[in-house]
């Protein structure tokens, strides 16, 4: 790491006139977060859980927000927030609805356990807190699905409280405003330390979004635009030629793979076999193409036919379906069959979790990302 760093300094003509001019340099304090509310207020990104500088937030928007943006951009939470906030547009309605039909709103943004915390917590706001979310970062933290980073963001963005939110964007932005040289994750605790030290009691909410802006749209992870920048006087990072290489991480190890086969059986009437799984663990409770056990080797293409849910002439589909989960990764080749409507399942497809869906009812299902793109794999044109 080390070596990388001087490496990428720059230690031409050039680089030593930038790095002079940037000199004498002042450390990142009360003035930096002065410039970044000014600039957040100029340029900050016009999303549907925001509102005007007069307008109160609406915390029931807010915390449906940081929810839907744990590991997912914002670019693809849109659509599915105004679908949520249209179908129930507060924390009660969303507790009056059955888990299935959130379950199936969600489908497509995966981290399942997410959508079920979701439901547990509007449930718990809905019946021991009267439909308003707490306004304490102690208290939302006691919520489910509610963490540090989401209590934080909350209580900061829906109420104003003193409270500093750490997601990605922040960790970059403060990791190089700093020049905070031990990699993540060790580096984590100085990263929300030097974070706190400059959160505002005034607009605490306001600061963390514009960081979070700053790291989405300037610091950004390669090639940040130093020069746009409304905090490149108090930069470090930048002072020392290291905005590209900071913040440095820890070597990570590579994903596993796992790998199966998949049945997709399509029957005469048009409709596809899917299954139900099992309520606890990976995609819990979700549908799924019927397939072999996920394992640590691609299964011979005979022997997984040995595991097929009912009696047919498979044809196997060039190319596979890849899916990266958080612990791994899911190489899945896909084999279908066309079938007559009297077809009988074997008892080890398990019938009772089995339904036949019709094609162009697919898209209602709690069907997840993953097994629409089986779906979709196995129904190409060959
Ligand atoms: N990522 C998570 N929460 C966010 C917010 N409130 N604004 C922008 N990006 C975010
Ligand atoms: Fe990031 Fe460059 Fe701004 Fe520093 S000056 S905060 S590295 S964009």
């Amino acid at each position: 790491m080390g070596l990388q760093a001087s490496a990428k300094l720059k230690t031409g003509k050039d680089g030593g006139l930038a790095r002079q001019r940037q000199l004498p340099l002042r450390p990142a304090g009360p003035d930096t977060v002065g410039a970044l509310l000014s600039w957040y207020d100029a340029e900050r990104r016009d999303l549907p859980w925001r509102y005007g500088r007069r307008k109160k937030p609406d915390p029931y928007r807010v915390w449906l927000s940081e929810i839907m943006l744990q590991q997912t951009t914002v670019k693809a939470v849109i659509p599915y927030f105004e679908r949520f906030t249209l179908r129930w547009p507060t924390v009660s309605d969303l507790a009056a609805a059955p888990l299935e039909e959130v379950l199936q709103v969600w489908a497509g943004l995966g981290y399942y356990s997410r959508a079920r915390n979701l439901k547990k917590c509007a449930d718990v706001v809905a019946a021991q807190y009267g439909g308003q979310f707490p306004s304490k970062e102690e208290e939302l933290r006691a919520l489910p699905g509610i963490g540090p980073y989401t209590a934080a963001a909350i209580a900061a963005i829906a109420f104003g409280e003193k409270a500093t939110p750490v997601d990605g964007n922040v960790e970059r932005v403060v990791s190089r405003l700093f020049a905070v040289r031990q990699p993540l994750p060790g580096s984590k605790h100085e990263i929300k330390r030097l974070a706190a030290s400059l959160t505002p009691a005034r607009r605490a909410g306001d600061f963390a979004q514009g960081m979070m802006d700053l790291g989405a749209q300037i610091c950004t992870p390669k090639r940040p635009s130093c020069l746009m920048c409304p905090l490149q006087q108090d930069c470090a990072a930048h002072a020392q030629g290291l905005e590209e290489v900071l913040p440095y991480k820890a070597g990570k190890a590579e994903r596993p793979v796992r790998h199966g086969l998949a049945f997709l059986v399509l029957r005469e009437d048009g409709s596809v076999l899917l299954r139900q799984r099992p309520e606890a663990g990976l995609l819990g409770g979700m549908l799924e193409v019927p397939s072999t056990p996920w394992g640590d080797e691609p299964p011979p293409v005979k022997e997984a036919l040995r595991a097929a849910p009912l009696a047919a002439d498979w044809w196997q589909m060039p190319g596979m379906v890849v899916h990266v989960f958080t612990h791994f990764r899911l190489e899945m080749m896909v084999v279908r069959a066309l079938v007559p409507e009297d077809t009988g399942l074997t008892f080890w497809a398990e019938p009772d979790r089995c339904r036949w869906v019709k094609r162009r009812d697919l898209h209602t299902q709690a069907l997840p990302s993953v097994m629409r793109k089986i779906i979709a794999h196995g129904l190409k044109e060959s």
